[in-house]
């Protein structure tokens, strides 16, 4: 039996958007294994058949990738349904269970989107609070830090840093900001403020450059402009009124690297309470870099204040290694917060397509990206190696988690220690309880007020998140579309 045409969606429009064509493929591919094996009796939509409907979320949610591994594996003979071990390989298995979590995602249907999020009121498990909006009017809103004067700095992707001073969104754009280069993932990244900003007023930005000095060549017929190369780029600079002035190069990597693609840039920036740097910088499209030390492309890093290398960094004394290094094996890494009962580095990274990893970052370690995901990726088979980090929990399907943090105020005491996790795709703000290195629970807050890009926590100890009006999917804009975005404030209510 089918749905309904448009009612609940169906396997063949199961793509999340986005998805590179190697990911189409391998959707394509098990599709069809579905196909062979299993649509007989479970159906293809969300109606079933013979068995329950395997796109079922309810279902996928309450059930561990492994104990549906295990019953695919070895069948309920009593049931009727067959074992597929020998049938299909371990991995087969998998991707098979990966299949079903991406395409019972996006057979969710059409989330409400509520465009104007001011004084509604959100009752969740342990704290109802109030969304206040701080300032409207920007335009996809990436990074955000609070200056010690209570001025808010906002990035805008399309290259501009702006102040919202008591509330009110400057109506100019800080002058004098570095030339971003701006398109898909491309533009204005992070602000952070040093830790020690009071005496010397420095401010990190991240963004993409083209690379210094290209020529685009002549136009050849018909052919498109080819895309510039670019890379992330780390700068400091201070703030004279309104004017960005003394900019200094904190990071910039050599022209080699400047590629045309247009993805996985990071760039997530979070001090340590030793004044060192980390910032992130995504694997550029480039899976095989990420294992590769001599390239800074797919690694977490860390320098000191003024970009100089750390003397204890781990990979200073190996031959050939980019010695601001922190750690490796990591895709697209673009949210960090530390835990403030262990101290430990959290880090979210976006999967493959499935597969978003919330990791703890240790000196030194691999992240296993271009050897393992938990995600669907042509090429990788694996799901754990020895010598590489798993991630401390993963999410399939994708909700793209950008900035994260942890919550240790007093004005939402029963969320004290608590990690919140923004997802973008998933467009929601989602609550995790660690003890440890572990996640015991989960909540997701709110998903009905666009694409989430992270959070922040004021000193008056309340959130500020970012959001952005949705793209890509039933929008029919692309998922890297520009929207207009805003900052919003979660007041607690008694
Ligand atoms: C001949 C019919 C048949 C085929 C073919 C079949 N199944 Fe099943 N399957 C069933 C039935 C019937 C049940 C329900 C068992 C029950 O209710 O206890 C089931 C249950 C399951 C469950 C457990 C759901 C739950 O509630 O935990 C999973 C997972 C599953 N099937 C996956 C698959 C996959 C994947 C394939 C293809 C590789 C497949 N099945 C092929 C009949 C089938």
């Amino acid at each position: 039996m089918l749905a309904a045409p448009g009612a609940l969606g169906s396997v063949e429009d199961a793509k999340p958007p986005g998805q590179s064509s190697q990911a189409k493929t391998s959707n394509e591919v098990f599709r069809q294994k579905f196909v062979e094996h299993c649509s007989s009796c479970h159906g293809m939509d969300l109606a079933g058949g013979r068995a329950p409907s395997l796109f079922d979320q309810t279902l996928l949610e309450s059930r561990t990738d492994e104990a549906l591994h295990h019953t695919i594996d070895a069948g309920r003979p009593a049931a009727g349904m067959p074992a597929f071990k020998g049938v299909l390989s371990d991995d087969e298995i998998w991707h098979l269970i990966q299949f079903l979590r991406t395409s019972a995602g996006a057979m969710k249907g059409k989330r409400p989107f509520v465009e104007s999020p001011n004084n509604r009121i959100v009752d969740s498990a342990k704290q109802k609070f109030r969304l206040e909006v701080v300032a409207a009017g920007l335009e996809v809103p990436w990074g955000m830090a609070l200056l010690p004067d209570g001025r808010l700095l906002v990035t805008e992707r399309p290259g501009r840093l702006r102040i919202i001073e008591n509330g009110r969104l400057l109506q100019k754009p800080v002058a004098g900001t570095p030339t971003v280069r701006v398109g898909h993932d491309a533009g204005m990244f992070d602000v952070a403020v040093h830790p020690d900003y009071r005496r010397n007023g420095w401010i990190y930005l991240s963004y993409a450059e083209t690379l210094p000095g290209y020529v685009a060549p002549p136009p050849s017929g018909d052919a498109p402009a080819p895309i510039p190369p670019s890379m992330t780029v780390v700068v400091r600079g201070k703030l004279d009124g309104d004017e960005w002035v003394q900019t200094q190069t904190i990071f910039r990597a050599p022209p080699a690297l400047y590629t045309s693609s247009g993805v996985h840039y990071g760039s997530r920036f979070t001090f340590d309470r030793a004044g060192h740097l980390f910032f992130s910088i995504g694997d550029r499209g480039s899976i095989s870099a990420a294992q590769d030390l001599s390239t800074p492309i797919g690694k977490i890093h860390r320098v000191n204040d003024d970009g100089s290398v750390p003397s204890d960094n781990p990979f200073v004394h190996t031959h050939g290694a980019v010695p601001t290094t922190w750690s490796y094996g990591h895709r697209n890494p673009q949210g960090f917060a530390w835990d403030p009962v262990t101290g430990l580095l959290w880090a979210s990274e976006h999967g493959p397509g499935g597969g978003d990893e919330i990791n703890i970052i240790e000196r030194g370690r691999n992240y296993g990206w271009g050897v393992i995901t938990m995600g669907r990726q042509p090429g990788i088979d694996q799901r754990a190696e020895s010598g590489m980090e798993q991630p401390i929990v993963y999410y399939t399907p994708s909700i793209a988690p950008s900035g994260i943090a942890f919550y240790s105020g007093d004005r939402y005491p029963r969320w004290r220690n608590n990690l919140f996790v923004a997802g973008l795709a998933g467009q929601q703000l989602r609550r995790l309880e660690v003890q440890d290195r572990r996640v015991v629970a989960q909540e997701v807050l709110f998903q009905q007020f666009g694409r989430t890009r992270t959070a922040i926590v004021g000193p008056e100890g309340l959130f500020y998140v970012l959001l952005q009006n949705p793209t890509g999917g039933t929008t029919g804009l692309k998922l890297e579309a520009s929207t207009p975005g805003m900052v919003v404030r979660l007041m607690p209510v008694d």
